[in-house]
């Protein structure tokens, strides 16, 4: 055998063997190897171009997901009052409305604030919780929509937020549920034995007087 046929003969057989690959899961070829192998960066990978050399970057400062409302009230006393005076219900008064935040009502609140809103839900019945103040009386029955809201949205004393089980919309109407129980209650009274602060003159029950709060009882 000439040697230069030996060369080719060894070049094939050497070829040959490199072609194997050692692990037995791989074919010992890649299909679209730019595909296998990715030149973008892994998303938590080490990515050199930024100070940090993190790949997965945070979003933007002040980046809002699509769809989210920003709610402009820090948790302080100060935008607790500012909520009182600027928040308004946007939800028509309606009695499907109120029959809807009857229903969130019934889930998320009652088993404290009581099926009427006086405060002796199940779990302070059983005395595993001390008593909310009532919605029928000063001072929550004077307290504005715009408090109301805020304090579901960042909960008060013992009481938790409920942003995250309530949409929105969803806690506006369970306060025109709240506002229709306490124009109940002040219907009952009297105006005047029951609202005794400027704050609630017309505020509990803005604009919804002609609901007639007749709250659809049967979902009770
Ligand atoms: C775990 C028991 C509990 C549950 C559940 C609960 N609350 Fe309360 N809530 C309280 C207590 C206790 C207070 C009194 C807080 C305080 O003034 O320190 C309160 C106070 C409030 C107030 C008055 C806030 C203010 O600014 O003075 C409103 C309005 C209210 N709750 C609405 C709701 C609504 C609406 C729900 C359901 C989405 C709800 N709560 C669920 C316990 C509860």
């Amino acid at each position: 055998m000439k040697l230069r046929n030996l060369f080719y003969l060894l070049l094939l057989v050497s070829a040959g063997f490199t072609a194997c690959s050692t692990d037995e899961g791989h074919p010992g070829y890649d299909y679209f190897p730019d595909m296998v192998y990715s030149r973008a960066y892994e998303a938590y990978s080490n990515n050199p171009n930024f100070d940090d050399s993190t790949q997965a970057l945070m979003p933007v400062p002040g980046t809002i997901p699509r769809g989210y409302e920003p709610f402009h009230y820090q948790n302080m006393i100060e935008d607790y009052e500012r909520a009182g005076t600027e928040l308004k219900n946007p939800i028509p008064n309606t009695l499907e409305n109120i029959a809807e935040g009857q229903y969130y009502y019934s889930i998320y609140c009652q088993v404290c604030h009581g099926p009427g809103g006086e405060g002796d839900g199940s779990i302070v019945q059983r005395e595993k919780f001390p008593p909310p103040p009532s919605f029928l009386m000063e001072p929550l029955i004077s307290l504005s929509d715009g408090k109301m809201f805020f304090s579901v949205h960042y909960g008060k004393g013992l009481m938790g937020s409920y942003a995250s089980q309530l949409t929105k919309e969803e806690r506006w109407k369970v306060i025109l549920y709240v506002n229709s129980i306490q124009d109940k209650a002040t219907a009952t009274a009297g105006a005047d034995t029951v609202k005794t602060t400027s704050e609630g003159a017309g505020q509990s029950t803005s604009g919804i007087q002609n609901a007639n709060a007749v709250p659809p009882t049967e979902i009770q």
